[in-house]
């Protein structure tokens, strides 16, 4: 790992996107370009579109910011084409990428390495329409009970994501996560609350932060927009949780982003079992939301780590690619 160069360096922040997640990545490419431009950093903000390899080319950035969220920028296509060009970029690399935000892939490599995630079956289109998965469906409702939560396999901010309450919900879920994917996830519903936890590297490695709750104020699902209007979700943080589920949160956090090969930050959500008081690891995010209702500024807050500083740690831990 080789720091970027600090103080007046261009930074290409990396914002937009075609993906579903667009408009929150405005959001948070906006905040991330101020903050930059505070700390005395000179700025370029790119669109990421068909024009950004020539783009980058033309800027020739000191670092990327990546504040992408979504498809291709998150799942490791922009991390790609950086490396191939050798410019240095906040975040995770390709590798990590591609695992997170495949939830299928995440979730396989969590239950391998014994670290607690909801019990699920994956299935790609295929299945359903060459190999009669459809027939293997009471089976799967068996084994999983209800409700069962149905998404696809990336995707972020809830989109996609149905509870199935009965036999006669699944292929409708089915079809609206299909929609998003051609790889879905049925998924134990686990009844309890939600929790965050942000992952941020500094020089004596990745430091969890203060865990979040976001307690839903109306709706009994935290949905897409639910998310993003303020007033909807309600968020605590700190969490309030006994230090001793604060630090089990946290070392199965750390241990994901670790386990996941990721770098500079990242966010893990996690469900409390109501039932049982266990956790859960629902997915980790490699570039989690940066907009002033996001968890992990609100995280770094709590942890004493005002806005302009987070982005600051995150530009010095960017990673230079490889030589080739
Ligand atoms: N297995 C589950 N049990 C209970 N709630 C869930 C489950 N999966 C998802 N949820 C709810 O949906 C939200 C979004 O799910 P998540 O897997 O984190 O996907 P996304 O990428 O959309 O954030 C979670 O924060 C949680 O509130
Ligand atoms: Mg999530």
């Amino acid at each position: 790992m080789s720091g970027a160069e600090p103080g007046m360096s261009l930074v290409a922040v990396l914002k937009g996107g075609r993906s579903l997640e667009r408009q929150v990545s405005l959001k948070s490419g906006a905040r991330v370009e101020d903050a930059l431009r505070r700390r005395g950093h000179r700025v370029v903000a790119i669109d990421a579109g068909a024009d950004l390899v020539r783009r980058l080319s033309e800027v020739a950035p000191d670092v990327a910011f990546v504040a992408l969220h979504g498809r291709d920028g998150e799942d490791g296509t922009v991390q790609e084409l950086l490396e191939v060009m050798g410019v240095p970029y906040t975040g995770s690399g390709v590798s990590a990428c591609i695992r997170s935000s495949d939830k299928a892939l995440a979730k396989h490599a969590l239950r391998d390495r014994g670290i607690p995630t909801p019990d699920f079956f994956a299935f790609n289109e295929t299945a359903f329409k060459t190999l009669g998965a459809g027939q293997a469906l009471p089976a799967i409702e068996q084994r999983l009970e209800f409700p069962i939560v149905v998404k696809p396999a990336s995707q972020g901010s809830a989109l996609g994501i149905k509870f199935a309450r009965t036999p006669a919900d699944v292929p409708a879920a089915l079809v609206a996560a299909f929609s998003y994917d051609r790889k879905v996830l049925l998924e134990r519903y686990v009844a309890g609350r939600d929790l965050a936890v942000s992952i941020l590297d500094g020089p004596a490695g990745p430091q969890p932060l203060p865990v979040v709750e976001a307690v839903p104020e109306q709706e009994d699902f935290y949905d897409f927009e639910a998310r993003y209007e303020i007033g909807r979700t309600r968020f605590v943080c700190p969490a309030e949780l006994d230090p001793e589920l604060t630090a089990q949160a946290h070392e199965i956090a750390l241990d994901t982003y670790r386990l996941l090969g990721c770098a500079g930050f990242a966010r893990v959500d996690l469900m409390l079992e109501e039932r049982t008081g266990e956790l859960f690891v629902l997915e980790l995010n490699p570039i989690p939301g940066l907009t002033e209702t996001s968890l992990l500024p609100q995280a770094a807050e709590a942890a004493g780590i005002e806005f302009d500083e987070l982005i600051g740690r995150i530009v010095d831990a960017a990673t230079a690619p490889a030589p080739v």
